[in-house]
């Protein structure tokens, strides 16, 4: 007797990005303001990260409301409904709740149905985790339209004592749309991790250590310190300049492409020096024009690729149907790249 078969799924043949909307919390924070709290100074923030400002979400400026902003944009300009969206994939580290996930909340309030949606952990590679995720729910049948959100409160990890950070971290949300398309559209994503070095960006402490501690200390009217992220800046700006260009140039290659042929590149905004560094490496023609966003948006993790992207796309300075390498790494350590279409 034969054994039975199960009945083989096929989705679309490739897939692409059909929108991007962002959402940038209303309060700036300019260099001046993290000067009231740390040891620096304006140009020593400028030329050692690239940042001016950045922005710090208000109590109302939620993780999943500034979601819902970014994703009701992206949908809008997918020209879909909220009831076609098939997956609600969101990449956040600073989302409080262990469970549920908060895209179960951002999918009820967008009005996506019954449409699976979870939370992934790839900090500043997260968004192209969630790209790749969605690429490959697509291709496989399991889904035809996914929201992939990438969405940081990082001031409420953030440390303002602490030197070594405290200028850095931005809040916001980006999100794309991805669908079916007839000709490639998001190119072979080169991604990866490195858990030798998970050290170099990470809490403070863990929840339940700081808890704990909490707990014992009380009685003794200590103040206790909610964790914060921790970064050994150097080390992880190394990795970046070397690692990464190479990581971005496999990218490249991956897809078949050559830098000049590149509409934009897009490169998780963590230091407007290792976005410099990477241009030199791949030697990208000065005609490529490269998101600069981290200075008036600092390091927002997850969301920084689609803020980018989208500033890009609404200055005019990138085109929709151009193509965009965008690269994105950071905690874990964890990274991702892949050459794109632009919506
Ligand atoms: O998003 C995830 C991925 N993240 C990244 O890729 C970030 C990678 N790292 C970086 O971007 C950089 O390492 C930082 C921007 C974080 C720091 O820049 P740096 O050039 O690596 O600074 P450093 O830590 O090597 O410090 C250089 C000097 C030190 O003084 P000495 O020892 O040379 O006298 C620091 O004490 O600058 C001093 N310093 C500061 N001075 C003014 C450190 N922080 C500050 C500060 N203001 N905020």
């Amino acid at each position: 007797m034969t054994k039975p078969q199960i009945r083989p799924v096929s989705g679309a043949q490739y897939s692409r990005i059909l929108g991007v909307g962002g959402y940038r919390p209303v309060r700036v924070i300019p260099n001046s303001e993290v000067l009231e709290w740390i040891d620096s100074s304006d140009e020593w923030i400028r030329t050692r990260s690239g940042i001016a400002e950045r922005r710090w979400a208000g109590p109302e400026e939620s993780v999943s409301e500034m979601s819902v902003q970014a994703a009701g944009k992206a949908i809008a300009q997918a020209g879909i409904t909220a009831e076609q969206i098939g997956g609600v994939i969101v990449s956040t580290v600073s989302h409080f709740k262990q469970t549920p996930a908060i895209a179960t909340e951002i999918s009820e309030r967008l009005g996506c149905g019954t449409a699976p949606a979870f939370d992934i952990s790839a900090a500043c590679a997260g968004f192209g985790y969630g790209l790749g995720l969605a690429d490959g729910m697509i291709r496989g049948g399991n889904a035809e339209y996914v929201l992939v959100i990438g969405v940081e409160r990082l001031s409420d990890l953030t440390d303002r004592s602490d030197r070594s950070t405290a200028f850095i971290f931005g809040d916001g949300a980006g999100a794309v749309v991805v669908g079916p398309s007839d000709t490639p559209g998001i190119g072979k994503l080169v991604w990866g991790s490195d858990g030798s070095q998970a050290d170099l960006i990470t809490q403070t402490e863990a929840w339940d250590t700081a808890f704990a501690k909490s707990d014992a200390v009380n009685g003794a009217g200590e103040e206790t310190k909610w964790p914060a992220l921790r970064m050994d800046g150097q080390p992880v700006f190394r990795w970046a300049v070397w690692e990464m260009a190479k990581v971005a140039q496999q990218a490249l290659d991956a897809a078949g492409i050559t830098a000049d042929q590149l509409g934009a590149f897009i490169p998780h905004q963590a230091n407007m020096r290792i976005t410099d560094a990477m241009i030199k490496a791949l030697k990208l023609p000065e005609s490529v024009p490269v998101a600069r966003d981290i200075a008036e948006t600092g390091n927002t993790s997850a969301a920084s690729i689609p803020l980018a992207m989208e500033r890009m796309l609404e200055s005019g300075e990138a085109h929709s149907g151009d193509l965009a390498l965008i690269i994105g790494f950071g905690a874990g350590l964890v990274y991702a790249a892949a050459v794109v279409t632009l919506p």
